[in-house]
């Protein structure tokens, strides 16, 4: 099998290091680089990884690299092809992600300066939140073309909507198929015109409340963990959706999957970075792809557009 590129990920919490390990595991990279402020955490969870590698049999290597606000440590990222920025706090019970703006936007700023730095040329995937502020945050902080940075959010919400048709339905999740657009937080935009249960639509399958109690949870699917797990937020999930976009850009697979992306005139909607299906290749986003939508998912989409835009606009001030 051959292996190349490299691939980065910031922050080596739950997030981070367990995407760390799924892109170690898909065994296509060359090198996976772990990176954390704490010192010693990241080249203790890459030296864990690394010696699991002849059980699970993939020969990628993971190095470790502490890291410093300043931008020391950073060398060990050096010309990585894609970038995974988990870097920030994650909520608190009872928190909005938007209650995380300030302070992430901070570390994620620095991050983003220091990895423009040593990567000129990575594509940038943005997983810390609010999910949607951090992803224009990242653009403006490197100044990168912004088809080179997106978000994860689309596949984790969408993710997260699959799994609850299909426990309600009560068939595999490979049967079903379901889209989540607009932003990742209150005015997330589930769908339920493109979704089906084994090729049939989901509106002829369940009643019409019972659809609306899915889509909800789906919204709150990432509040509902938090509130579980008391401490700290979901990293499975994430973590698979982050990992897998990493993989259509080293395998410039032209996968067609949601994410966050810069819009520019697609749905009448311009100038925001917003969840939509988008390709995804070597250059990152290779284009925002539209989706028919009923007339009340296109409003929701746009109301979510106006909401992540004046949000957007507050983090240049951050
Ligand atoms: C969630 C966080 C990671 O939705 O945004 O679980």
């Amino acid at each position: 099998m051959s292996r190349s590129g490299k691939v980065t990920v910031v922050g080596a919490g739950f997030y981070g290091s367990t995407t760390a390990l799924r892109l170690a595991e898909y065994d296509i990279f060359e090198t996976v680089v772990l990176t954390d402020i704490v010192e010693g955490k990241p080249e203790g969870l890459a030296l864990d990884i690394n010696q699991s590698r002849s059980v699970e049999g993939f020969e990628t290597k993971v190095i470790g690299a502490t890291t410093t606000a300043e931008g020391g440590g950073y060398e060990k990222t050096a010309n990585s092809d894609v970038v995974v920025i988990t870097a920030g706090l994650p909520r608190k019970p009872g928190m909005s992600r938007m209650d995380l703006i300030g302070v992430n936007a901070g570390i994620v700023r620095g991050v983003a300066e220091n990895i423009a730095k040593h990567s000129p040329n990575a594509v940038i995937i943005v997983v810390s939140n609010p999910l949607d502020e951090m992803t224009a945050l990242a653009q403006i902080a490197t100044n990168f073309p912004k088809n080179r940075v997106m978000g994860q959010a689309g596949m984790l919400d969408t993710a997260r909507f699959t799994n609850f048709v299909a426990e309600k339905v009560g068939v595999a999740v490979s049967a079903v198929a379901t889209l989540t657009l607009g932003s990742h937080g209150e005015t997330m935009v589930p769908v339920p015109s493109r979704c089906t249960v084994n090729g049939k639509p989901l509106a002829d399958i369940l009643k019409a409340d019972e659809i609306a109690e899915l889509v909800d949870r789906t919204r709150n699917g990432g509040a509902e963990i938090v509130g579980l797990l008391k401490t700290g937020s979901a990293y499975y999930a994430p973590s698979a959706a982050a990992a897998r976009m990493a993989k259509a850009v080293i395998e410039d697979s032209k996968a067609v999957m949601p994410v966050c992306a810069w819009v520019d005139g697609q749905y009448g909607i311009s100038g925001v970075y917003l969840g939509v299906e988008a390709m995804i290749g070597k250059s990152g986003v290779v284009k925002v792809v539209e989706t028919d939508l009923t007339a009340d998912e296109l409003a929701s989409l746009k109301v979510a557009a106006e909401a992540v835009r004046a949000k957007q606009a507050d983090v240049l001030t951050l």
